[in-house]
């Protein structure tokens, strides 16, 4: 297969390859700093190295700036390529979506022999990333109601405050704290399947999203 792929393609934009390095390094930083919190430890030598405190401040600049970039990804799907737009992620709303996804389907599930040739995303793994992104909101959401509890008169509080009403501070905590392992099964999953269709597909596909560029087999989109 890896003889045919002869067109080269320019197919993710900087902000698309930004937003997913930004998005995965917060996460790393946010998840050690988030297991620090739940089960907290002094590792400074005296009350006054402040330990917790600065571990609390760092996933706090993290947060910031994972919601800032996950909010420049959804403008981004507005504003971008035909491969970065809002409407590959839900593939499933349209009859050729669905042909598409069922086939890529039938190769995870050992019911086909050759994996379908995708130019932009995978339209199981946009399915995928729909449900991720639901999870960032999650995360950011129950994270900046926690954090407003600080200052209830604060803007953040008047924006974020009414999730405290629905649910108990523990509560919401809780769905903080469960969501990250539903992130870390995504990621699992997620490095497993671009390894494979890198394997598989020959097109470049992991240093594409450092590049922007895929190689494919055929010249236009089928
Ligand atoms: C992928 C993103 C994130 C992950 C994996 C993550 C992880 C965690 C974890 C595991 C905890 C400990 C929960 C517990 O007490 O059991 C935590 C606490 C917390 N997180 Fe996050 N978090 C993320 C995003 C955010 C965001 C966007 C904010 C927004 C400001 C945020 C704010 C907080 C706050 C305020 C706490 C409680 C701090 C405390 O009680 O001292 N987090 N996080
Ligand atoms: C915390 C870790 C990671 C998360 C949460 C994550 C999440 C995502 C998301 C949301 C996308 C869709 C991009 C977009 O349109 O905005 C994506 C695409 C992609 N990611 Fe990651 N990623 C992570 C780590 C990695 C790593 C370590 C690799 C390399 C081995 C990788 C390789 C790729 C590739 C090749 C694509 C494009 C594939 C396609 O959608 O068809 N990612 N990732």
């Amino acid at each position: 297969m890896s003889s045919q792929c002869k067109f080269k393609r320019y197919i993710w934009e900087l902000p698309v390859r930004w937003s997913h390095w930004v998005n995965a390094a917060c996460i790393v930083i946010l998840a050690v700093t988030g297991l620090f919190i739940a089960s907290p430890a002094s590792v400074g030598r005296a009350p006054s190295a402040f330990s917790m405190g600065w571990v609390r401040f760092v996933h706090f600049v993290a947060a910031y700036t994972f919601t800032v970039s996950v909010a420049s990804r959804v403008v981004w799907s507005f504003l971008g390529n035909k491969y970065a737009a809002w409407r590959e992620f839900f593939p499933l709303l349209t009859a050729k979506g669905r042909e598409k996804t069922l086939a890529m389907l039938r190769y995870y599930l050992f019911m086909d022999k050759e994996v379908p040739e995708t130019i932009g995303h995978n339209p199981l793994a946009t399915t995928a990333y729909a449900l991720l992104f639901f999870l960032y909101l999650l995360m950011i959401v129950t994270g900046f109601s926690l954090y407003a509890t600080h200052a209830p008169q604060g803007i953040l509080f008047t924006l974020f405050g009414w999730v405290q009403v629905v649910f108990s501070t523990q509560s919401i905590r809780l769905i903080h704290h469960l969501s990250m392992y539903a992130i870390f099964g995504f990621v699992v999953n997620h490095i497993y399947s671009a390894w494979l269709m890198d394997i598989k597909e020959h097109g470049a596909e992991v240093s594409s999203m450092f590049s922007g560029y895929r190689f494919t087999i055929h010249r236009k989109d089928d």
